[in-house]
């Protein structure tokens, strides 16, 4: 659960005022801040909901690559879900055992691959293939290494589209989709599998979508793969079904089940199914991170013209990029409130020369000048927040700032404006 809340007024995060920590100079906003035991907690509750069944919460890596996060995931037993070398690399330094990790992408490079088959003792959990094309691949790399990968099959269920309720970029279990081996090359896929010596099938997975707010899709998927899963293992002797990520957050428009309900009714379905001595898999991102970060920024100024009202922050498209790119809707409330101040609803801009630099409107107070208002809070920006900024317009990377046991233990500056200018001076520069 959130551990957001307001105390007189001031907004708190795990025990700590976010007017404190964005008037700190030493991280200054726009400020991403994390609360790292709500994350914890969020990873330890997920993994009850398998009670003792063998299991494995491979948190997707992408939603959230911040080592405090990455570090406390592994803590509490989950893996990773990582989809290039450099995350891969990232989750083995945060403490994730080779055993734990699995891999997917649609396009691994040859060096990716390499990292992956040589990782530990035997390499890692599984390298999820998602082409038959794939296949032979990442045979020729484990027999250079003289190696046998582990590999699973990523099914593309081809549910449709429209009964997914999510935005059409995030649901990728469809039939155009470029993800997933679909059902009608899952033949030959086993084939080229079952004649390749260094590999050995060890799972079936999929993953049909992000943000699901409703169970009854991720399960029809999970049983088109349990049934496709009965026949496969009469050939291959598998060790695991993945049924993947996507569990919904609240944005603030409701999410009516919890992570959990994903799990208890994918287990049901698996013993129904009569395969609950496979270790079942999951690989949430989203579901782990989203409600326990929040972008707290500064408002610059305000603009009042032709009827509209404007809000201009410091945090733009380039900082937190989903409004920009799926039209999501963010929360954003001041950090601190004024109970008596008047409001309005003001468009919340960020200072990105683009359109769509545009974080929605929002009922804020008036004055900035008499009430407190200096500092909004964007809420639930702790998935897919961070780790897909960039540094468009010449702007900095925002600071990071996680919090623990109701206290700062640690963060990461802004980056100097001066480190921008400096790399776009080199670019181009001789080789040697
Ligand atoms: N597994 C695979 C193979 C995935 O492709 C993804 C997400 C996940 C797991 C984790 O899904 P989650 O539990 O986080 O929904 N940037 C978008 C979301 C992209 C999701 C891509 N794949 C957003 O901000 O909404």
């Amino acid at each position: 659960m959130p551990t957001l809340r307001r105390s007189d007024g001031v907004l708190v995060l795990g025990n700590v005022s976010l007017a404190e920590v964005a008037r700190d100079p030493r991280f200054g906003t726009p400020a991403y801040v994390y609360d790292v035991d709500a994350i914890a907690a969020e990873g330890r509750d997920l993994r009850a909901a398998f009670d003792d069944a063998p299991h494995l919460v491979a948190y997707a890596v992408k939603a959230n690559s911040a080592g405090p996060i990455v570090k406390a995931l592994a803590a509490v037993g989950c893996g990773a879900d990582v989809v290039s070398g450099a995350e891969l690399t990232l989750a083995l330094r945060c403490g994730v055992s080779p055993e734990s990790v699995v891999f997917s992408g649609v396009a691994k490079t040859d060096a990716e691959l390499d990292l992956a088959i040589g990782s530990g003792e035997r390499g890692i959990c599984s390298i999820q293939v998602e082409s038959v094309e794939e296949i032979p691949r990442i045979a020729a790399r484990a027999a250079a290494a003289g190696r046998v990968a582990r590999v699973s099959l990523r099914i593309n269920p081809g549910v449709d589209k429209e009964a997914l309720d999510t935005h059409s970029y995030i649901a990728t279990g469809h039939d155009e989709a470029k993800f997933g081996v679909p059902l009608s090359s899952v033949p030959g896929a086993l084939d080229r599998v079952s004649r390749s010596p260094s590999l050995r099938l060890v799972g079936v997975g999929s993953h049909v979508g992000s943000q699901l707010t409703a169970v009854d899709g991720y399960v029809a998927s999970a049983r088109a793969l349990f049934e496709l899963t009965r026949e496969v293992r009469a050939r291959f002797p598998l060790t695991f079904v993945d049924t993947g990520g996507g569990f919904g957050i609240d944005y603030g428009e409701g999410c009516p089940v919890r992570p959990a309900d994903f799990v208890r009714a994918t287990r049901a379905l698996q013993k129904e199914k009569g395969l609950d001595d496979l270790a079942l898999y999951c690989e949430p991102g989203r579901s782990l991170v989203g409600a326990h970060g929040v972008l707290v920024a500064s408002i610059i100024q305000r603009k009042v013209a032709e009827g509209r009202r404007w809000t201009m922050i410091d945090a733009g498209m380039n900082d937190l990029m989903r409004p920009a790119l799926y039209q999501a809707r963010h929360r954003i409330v001041p950090v601190v409130l004024d109970a008596a101040a008047a409001a309005s609803a003001y468009h919340v801009v960020g200072p990105v020369c683009e359109s769509s630099d545009d974080f929605g409107v929002h009922d804020l107070p008036d004055d900035t000048a008499q009430s407190h208002l200096r500092e909004v809070a964007i809420l639930d920006a702790g998935a897919y927040g961070y780790s897909m900024a960039s540094r468009y317009n010449g702007r900095a990377m925002a600071s990071e700032v996680f919090l623990s046991g109701g206290k700062i233990v640690g963060a990461t500056a802004r980056s100097a404006v001066e480190e921008w200018v400096q790399d776009r001076l080199r670019a181009g520069a001789p080789l040697v």
